[in-house]
């Protein structure tokens, strides 16, 4: 019998996202819940020429493009299907079987999931039960033992917190021959990032996406961005065509328009706030958020009530399946018309949610809010 390599034997079955989305109000999976900008739609249009479509991909001068437009330089702007993709080209460049990646826990499992792909062994540090970034505990293991790589989203899916810039600091500087991700997927609607500091820490790299406040999650666009040197390790051992033309053809024409995306992200920060604000007054808690969604703790019944707002045509991220995360359920916001649907339909399921004095839950997970570690 043919058998895989031992790393793939060990492999938990992966669970796609549940199909059939379309037609639904997708709040699920933090995507740009009204669609891309209509320009780049049509730059598609233009371009879907049969010559075109049968030539490999270019990519020299959508690479500027789009580096001119982060404002970092082309050698340290790398293109990838997906972030996704980016963390698998860091797993392909740096991680031998055996080899130890550090994540706080719960985080976005794609970088466990390339990890142990490759052989790597993962060692989880848990957020605490206020969904603060447990700092002295990564920093003591990032001393203790020898760490790979590690990878820290900003903010956090699915928790929305961000992480303060004097961690990040300290995390980088505890461990200069670590490599350190950051995943800004969400920096639109947080405003946060680290990106110029590509240049001052030779450990650090930045990846972002086009599948969120851009709004093109179907075509699989990221980057990722490192000083030269990191990023032409990972260059060297990348899928010379791993990029297709449409993507980075709809990257470009979605920067040189990127109020598009900067108005979106205005939207969903408001939605965010609109949400909250009710969560408030029904007593639900939650973790203030950063991104575009809100984790929520709606009791016992989480399942039941991501089964009946299905039912309603709304999806919702239900993280009950987590030991950590029972009763959780995570909400992504869009447009103001989109929030209120979802907050009707959380009116009418009140009976199901276990609800607490609005301001004791309040109190509950945002202890720490005055201390900054809640943007
Ligand atoms: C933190 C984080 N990084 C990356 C991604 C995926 O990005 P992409 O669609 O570019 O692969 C997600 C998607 O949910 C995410 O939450």
């Amino acid at each position: 019998m043919i058998r895989p390599r031992k790393a793939i034997e060990r492999l938990k079955k992966y669970r796609p996202p549940l199909e059939g989305r379309g037609g639904k109000l997708r709040l699920d999976f933090n995507e740009n819940t009204v669609g891309c900008d209509p320009a780049v739609a049509r730059a598609l249009r233009r371009l879907f020429r049969p010559e075109w479509l049968s030539r490999y991909p270019e990519y020299e001068e959508g690479r500027s493009e789009l580096a001119r437009h982060f404002g970092v330089r082309r050698e340290e702007l790398l293109l990838a299907n997906g972030t996704d993709d980016a963390i698998k080209m860091i797993c392909d460049a740096f991680v031998d079987p055996g080899d130890t990646l550090l994540v706080p826990a719960p985080t976005f499992p794609v970088y466990e999931f390339f990890h142990h792909v490759a052989g790597g062994r993962v060692l989880r540090v848990r957020y605490d039960e206020h969904f603060r970034l447990p700092l002295r505990e990564i920093v003591a293991a990032l001393r203790r033992t020898r760490v790979r790589w590690a990878a820290f989203a900003n903010p956090n899916n699915p928790t929305g917190t961000s992480i303060p810039p004097c961690d990040l600091r300290a995390i980088l500087e505890a461990a200069p021959r670590t490599v350190v991700l950051v995943d800004e997927a969400y920096c639109d609607f947080s405003g946060e990032t680290v990106l110029p500091w590509i240049r001052k820490y030779e450990n650090l790299i930045v990846t972002r996406t086009f599948s969120k406040a851009f709004g093109l999650a179907a075509l699989r666009m990221g980057f990722l961005m490192a000083n030269r040197n990191l990023a032409e390790m990972i260059h060297r051992a990348q899928n010379p065509f791993a990029v297709n033309s449409v993507a980075l053809v709809s990257a470009c024409e979605a920067v040189r328009h990127s109020e598009f995306a900067r108005a979106y992200a205005a939207q969903a920060r408001a939605s965010r706030s609109m949400l909250t604000r009710k969560l408030d007054a029904m007593g639900i808690p939650y973790v203030p958020s950063a991104a575009n969604f809100v984790l929520t703790r709606v009791g016992d019944r989480a399942s039941e009530i991501a089964r009946r707002l299905r039912k309603k045509g709304i999806l919702v991220r239900d993280w009950n399946y987590d030991p950590h995360l029972r009763g959780y359920l995570r909400f992504t916001v869009g447009s103001a018309a989109q929030t209120r649907r979802l907050i009707r339909e959380l009116e009418a399921l009140t009976g199901l949610v276990e609800s607490r004095d609005g301001r004791k839950a309040w109190r509950d997970l945002t202890a720490f809010s005055s201390t900054g570690w809640f943007a």
